[in-house]
């Protein structure tokens, strides 16, 4: 058996251009998680999620650009990873309306950064929705939305987003209890916050943000920006000569961060011999040009060819859809959004089993009674065989030829007992149902969501 994979995944609002600071805390450890053989990862760039905060067009379109080759720069694997722009998967503003329909208004109430805008209005004697957009207050229902459609193991976040994932899995809960049978639906993602991961100082020393404007620029400019920057950092006024407390200064910090401890070492015992802030700061630029120099050429490249982000980020999407596509159709028919020609009986659930005695007699009255079938035959070789209709009479699975047609209907009722629904694609995009170690049949992807309906009501 293989070990399942951990699923991790996180979303970069598409509001500015990323700094220093978000390299070292985010993106870096990001890509650096993604290389590990359990990690199956997913990054995306929350661009709905940008719409919330800034109704400029230009600056969301150029974000989307900047971050996405940012982060290709920076040495994300793109192959190995699924990296998309949220606004490329329909399915998930889709599912953010299903789950807005079982999340509590109370719930949403509480969050934070909707509370801070209401107290910020209430303490200026303005009106408390003053300026609060609907996208603002279901924030976090998108955010649900996000993670959940792709039933992430690990969120990786900030300490601000801690309360969001909360919320991600109370509405996947809610959600799993209505509608998800007796095995659920959505995976209850974990939180995941980094305490080894670098929080850099900015130039003033408190965290570097674009809102407190004291960033050091990670791309734009060139080395001399980069340069530029670190020769603002605030010191202390210790003359040439006279020795430096390293712990403690925001520009030993920085170092820390892009240096290896044999490096950090050297530059501290400097520090407390006396070196000049001045040659400190030329030291510190060499190690951050020595890491973010090679990328900002690859940098360069992609901005100036935009086609190859566009195309990267369309394969992404590409990629994740086909993770999501059958999903949603298993969600649209767990809420009863179905085809007219499904049972209308409320115990048909795609995930629940029919509940026997129940269902049926609803079913008879409405002149229905029509249910998926198995049909066993054999082939030209003389092979058993079995076929799966679904409701609509459409041939929904045909097995592997057997020998022996006990083995092949042991085979089938063996699957009919186990969780079809999240076995992977192959790189064909059939997904081969085994049970007791045998592949039973391979079925199209999309045709999961149908063949588990069907087989649960054989
Ligand atoms: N709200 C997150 C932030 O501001 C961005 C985000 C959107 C996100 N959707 C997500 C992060 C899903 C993790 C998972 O940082």
């Amino acid at each position: 058996m293989t070990t399942q994979k951990v699923r991790v995944l996180t979303g970069i609002t598409t509001s500015g251009t990323p700094h220093l600071g978000n390299y070292a805390g985010a993106i870096r450890p990001a890509i650096e998680a993604s290389t590990h053989a359990e990690v199956d990862a997913f990054f995306f760039l929350a661009d709905y999620h940008a719409l919330v905060k800034c109704d400029d067009p230009a600056r969301v379109a150029r974000s989307r650009v900047e971050i996405a080759a940012t982060w290709i720069a920076a040495g994300l694997d793109t192959e190995r990873v699924t990296f998309y722009r949220q606004s490329d998967i329909p399915e998930i503003p889709e599912l953010c309306w299903m789950l807005t329909c079982v999340a509590a208004k109370g719930l949403m109430n509480r969050a934070h950064a909707y509370k801070a805008s209401v107290d910020a209005n209430v303490a200026r004697g303005l009106d408390p929705d003053d300026g609060i957009n609907m996208g603002l207050f279901s924030y976090p229902i998108l955010m649900a939305a996000d993670i959940l459609i792709f039933n992430a193991h690990r969120v990786p976040v900030g300490r601000d987003q801690i309360q969001h994932l909360e919320m991600a899995r109370d509405i996947a809960q809610r959600f799993n209890h209505l509608y998800g049978g007796e095995e659920g639906l959505f995976t209850l993602p974990e939180v995941q916050i980094d305490e080894s991961v670098a929080t850099l100082p900015g130039l003033d020393g408190r965290k570097m943000s674009k809102s407190y404007d004291n960033t050091i620029p990670l791309f734009e400019g060139g080395r001399q920006a980069l340069e530029k920057a670190v020769a603002q950092i605030v010191t202390d006024s210790r003359e040439p000569g006279e020795p430096k407390q390293a712990e403690g200064s925001h520009l030993f910090t920085l170092f820390q961060a892009f240096a290896s401890p044999t490096q950090i070492a050297h530059f501290r015992a400097e520090l407390e011999a006396g070196l000049a802030w001045g040659d400190a700061k030329a030291m510190l630029a060499d190690r951050i040009e020595a890491q973010i120099g090679p990328m900002r050429a690859r940098y360069a490249e992609l901005m100036a060819h935009p086609k190859q982000i566009e195309d990267i980020l369309q394969a992404g999407a590409g990629k994740a859809r086909a993770q999501v596509l059958p999903f949603m159709k298993r969600l649209r028919a767990a809420v009863g959004l179905r085809s007219a020609t499904v049972s209308i009986s409320p115990d048909h659930g795609v995930h629940g089993k029919a509940v026997p005695g129940h269902g049926a007699p609803k079913e008879a009255a409405a002149g229905k009674g029509r249910r998926p079938r198995l049909v066993s035959f054999r082939d030209a070789d003389g092979r058993f065989r079995q076929r799966l209709f679904g409701v609509d009479g459409r041939e929904l699975m045909l097995t592997e030829a057997f020998d022996d047609p006990k083995a092949l209907h042991a085979g089938v009722q063996a699957l009919i007992q186990q969780d079809l629904a999240t076995l992977p694609a192959d790189a064909d995009g059939r997904v081969s149902l085994v049970a007791d170690g045998q592949c039973l049949a391979r079925v199209d992807q999309d045709d999961l969501p149908d063949v588990c309906t069907a087989l649960a009501q054989i």
